[in-house]
């Protein structure tokens, strides 16, 4: 008789199977992105660099391409060019997490690897619970789960209490989990341990009504607490804001505050809100450290509840990838993202470097058939406005007056409409490092000042890129095929 988990292993890779086909097939299916075999992929987990291998765990819904009983699905790459598709890490067969294996992280602890993950539970009354569980593995490819491991302070729901990240700090192990409290406010809740089996809370650091905020959303799911460059760091993806001008636009946000945490008195004193991404689709971001001391990023490229089923992979059962990693940095007044330097090695020939300078008119940069590619350009001469035309599909465009610049393609639910996403830029625009993969644009301004992700779902044949003006506009543009990717599928799940 197969046990439980053996029975899910087994339904997986059944499920796989049968959609393989489907799956490869479809047109926007990625090129160098983390996707789902098949099915739902939602947030990035366990990100950890260890015995030279980097692990990427992510939220997978192997049967359909909505949300529901997730497992840990598992990549690995020694480069983030190459990587393989491992074995299922973990799979929601127990009482504790029957429901869900929900997001969590990665530590080292005397070189094992300790799983730290929301057990979502739903009891047959309907009723919600979440359990911060933990699951040891030797080999980094086969996990032992050891079952929750603390209790919900007095005070919250723990219909959302979830997404354990853990971290060590002079000799101690500390936890922070989102949550939301009895009077539906969403907050941080900071945990301390010495023997990572049992947890002391030592109070809530950030949230709603907290450190003079107001009310800012009723839950905050997915915290990561570090240090970057002498500055702490709070990353969280509060539930419940409202769009506020140019802020705050899609369903649900990602962004930061920064300032100094004091464990001891559990008092996190920090700065204002930042989002952290300015498309339409990011959401769920986690950190990690590496060998080489850098705090490496990975998002989701999807947002919870926001219109999720409009994507046309889905026709293709699948949905949804992670964001390219990106390295973090602090440049004395904000976090800068930079696309991971790995990432150049993916550079085929340069497919065009060359000054583009347009008045009052368009110039096509044809022949860009085969994306994907990684697009630079440097604005030289600006007197008005630019746009980028992608595809005849997104298009990205500047002005100058007003610093603003807007992100806009076809609503993904109602064609009939356009959706923008602006930031306004304060010390206007100098460059654009631009990753176009068949379905995805990712947009770092200004080295990484701000950045826009995006889903794209343009006619896959259509190979232009198309540069506005109006006024004088001179670019520097550089253009390079990206290829090399390589995503290997380990057949058992
Ligand atoms: C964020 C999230 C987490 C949860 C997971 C479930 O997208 O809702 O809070 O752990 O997804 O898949």
């Amino acid at each position: 008789m197969l046990n439980n988990e053996e029975l899910l292993r087994q339904q997986v890779k059944e499920e796989v199977l049968a959609k393989e086909k489907t799956v490869k097939n479809d047109p926007y299916r990625l090129s160098f992105h983390l996707m789902p075999p098949a099915g739902l992929l939602n947030d990035p987990n366990g990100l950890v660099h260890w015995r030279g291998e980097y692990h990427v765990f992510y939220q997978w819904m192997p049967f359909k391409t909505g949300h529901g009983e997730k497992f840990w699905g598992h990549y690995i790459t020694e480069d983030f060019v190459k990587w393989r598709h491992e074995r299922l890490a973990l799979t929601p067969s127990e009482w504790f997490d029957k429901d869900g294996c929900y997001s969590g992280s990665a530590v080292i602890v005397e070189d094992q690897l300790y799983l730290f993950y929301t057990g979502n539970v739903i009891q047959d009354n309907g009723k919600q619970e979440e359990y911060q569980c933990l699951a040891i593995s030797e080999d980094g490819i086969h996990f032992h789960k050891q079952g929750p491991v603390l209790s919900i302070p007095d005070g919250f729901q723990i219909a959302d209490f979830r997404d354990p990240k853990v971290w060590k700090k002079d000799g101690t192990w500390y936890m922070v989990v989102g949550g939301k409290t009895d009077k539906e406010e969403g907050k941080v809740l900071l945990f301390k341990s010495e023997s990572l089996k049992e947890w002391d809370f030592l109070g809530p650091i950030a949230g709603s009504y907290e450190n003079g905020l107001k009310d800012f959303g009723y839950m905050w799911e997915c915290p990561d607490m570090f240090t970057l460059d002498g500055q702490d760091i709070l990353i969280v993806s509060p539930q419940g804001l409202e769009a506020d001008g140019m802020d705050f636009a899609n369903t649900y946000q990602s962004g930061y505050f920064a300032g100094e945490l004091n464990e001891q008195n559990a008092v996190f004193t920090h700065g204002s809100f930042k989002e952290l991404d300015r498309g339409f689709e990011f959401y769920a971001p986690q950190t990690f450290r590496d060998e080489k001391d850098r705090r490496i990023l990975i998002g989701w490229m999807g947002v919870p509840d926001q219109f999720e089923q409009a994507h046309p992979t889905v026709q293709n059962h699948w949905i949804h990838a992670l964001t390219i990693p990106r390295e973090l940095k602090w440049n004395g007044r904000q976090i800068i993202q930079e696309p991971l330097s790995e990432l150049e090695t993916m550079r085929e020939a340069v497919l065009l470097h060359s000054e583009i300078s347009i008045e009052n008119d368009q110039n096509a940069v044809r022949g860009i058939s085969g994306r994907p590619v990684e697009l630079r350009v440097e604005v030289e001469e600006l007197n008005d406005q630019f746009a980028i035309e992608f595809f005849h599909y997104v298009s990205l465009s500047y002005t100058k007056n007003d610093s603003i610049l807007t992100l806009s393609r076809p609503h993904l639910e109602d064609k009939t409409k356009t959706e923008f996403r602006r930031v306004k830029l304060d010390n206007g625009l100098r460059s654009l490092r631009i990753f176009i993969d068949t379905s995805s644009l990712e947009i770092f301004v200004n080295d990484g000042e701000e950045t826009f992700t995006s889903r794209i779902y343009p006619d896959t044949e259509d190979p232009d890129i198309l540069f506005t003006s109006l006024g004088k506009t001179v670019f520097s543009v550089e253009q390079w095929r990206i290829t090399g990717y390589q995503m290997e599928a380990i057949g058992d799940a």
